[in-house]
């Protein structure tokens, strides 16, 4: 008889290449509400179709897809049961992941995919060839629903790490902490429920400062301990902190990196901090995540995921001195520099 087993390298090859399959059936389980749809116990096919209003043929086709994957289980049936890493799909979930998955999968991604090699060959963003325009200046101008994608998805990360950077963040002696790029609050607001004598500025672009957490907003619970600061942090950072905080902004062009750098050393007095969280590709765990984010960094700012080395040369280049870097939680690193005398 012959052999009919697959080889592990064919199955390997297929099923990566359909791999946007999964992601886009991902993408439509968020949409859809499926897993929001689904409490505790079990629901079969067409209980789930008639709340989140979709074909039950169409749906059980969606749910086993993704139950090959692990998002969902099937049990006994044609019913399903949530999984953990379903159950992180729900709207309600603490710490969840909804808005990361959208934003992953937002229609600029599918634009993007297709001319990577292009922007290998180039070495360079395909961005500007299909829209004319920088990312940001798209996402805020003409793609706002994908904007709030972006900030929600930003603010659901850091609840991932914002009280791992707390923890680690060493503020003795601090009176003024700067976010830069600190998108909506989230770490900001950590680390000043974490310090009651601590101040903090917010800086970030105008559309995003406009959104920032309620209750880092004048009448807020925090609003008297914040200065919120709009602005493009590559041209000036016009804030005097003690310690300027730089958590996954580095990720785009290495002009603009340097450039981010250079503006905050020339606003921060001799001996400011300059701390500067990453995921490094050298120092993930999560290496598919990394690089893939490396590629879509690539793709739509012309940026990157930096390795422990790349990010030194640039910090030198700025002229910060660099001090330690450690280890935040098992994916960001904390790069902890000061401004030059
Ligand atoms: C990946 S998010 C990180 C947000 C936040 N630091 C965190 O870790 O959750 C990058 C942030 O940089 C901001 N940003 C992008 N371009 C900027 C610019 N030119 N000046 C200031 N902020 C900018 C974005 O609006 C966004 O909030």
């Amino acid at each position: 008889m012959s052999d009919m087993t697959v080889p592990p390298a064919v199955r390997q090859l297929r099923e990566l290449a359909l791999s946007a399959a999964c992601a886009a059936a991902l993408r439509a389980a968020a949409r859809l509400g499926v897993a929001d749809a689904l409490d505790d116990d079990p629901a079969s096919v067409d209980e789930i179709a008639r709340t989140v209003k979709a074909d039950a043929g169409a749906l059980r086709r969606l749910l086993r897809a993704l139950a090959s994957n692990g998002i969902f289980t099937e049990v006994t049936g044609d019913r399903f049961a949530h999984t953990d890493a379903s159950r992180l799909l729900r709207e309600d979930t603490p710490r969840g992941l909804r808005y990361t998955t959208l934003w992953a999968t937002e229609p600029w991604t599918w634009e993007l995919w297709p001319r990577l090699d292009e922007a290998v060959r180039a070495g360079r963003s395909v961005f500007g060839d299909l829209h004319d325009k920088g990312f940001f200046e798209y996402l805020h101008e003409d793609a706002p629903e994908s904007a709030a994608v972006f900030d929600r998805a930003m603010t659901q990360a850091s609840a991932l790490s914002a009280q791992a950077l707390a923890g680690v963040l060493d503020l003795r002696g601090m009176a003024v902490v700067a976010d830069v790029g600190g998108g909506q609050g989230g770490v900001l607001r950590a680390l000043l429920e974490r310090t009651p004598a601590l101040r903090g500025v917010l800086f970030d672009l105008p559309e995003v400062i406009a959104d920032a957490d309620p209750c880092l907003r004048p009448g807020g619970s925090l609003g008297d301990r914040v200065q919120l600061v709009a602005g493009d942090c590559r041209r000036e950072v016009p804030v005097e902190a003690d310690l300027y905080l730089l958590k996954n902004v580095l990720e785009w062009d290495d002009v603009s990196t340097v450039a981010t750098l250079r503006a905050i050393a020339s606003s921060g007095r001799p001996g400011a901090r300059v701390v500067i969280v990453e995921n490094l590709i050298d120092g993930s765990p999560e290496l598919r995540f990394t690089t893939a984010m490396d590629l879509l960094l690539l793709l739509n700012v012309g940026g990157r995921k930096h390795t422990r080395a790349g990010l030194e040369d640039l910090i030198g280049q700025a002229g910060l001195i660099l001090g330690r870097v450690e280890p935040v939680n098992s994916y960001l690193h904390m790069f902890t520099c000061v401004v030059s005398a």
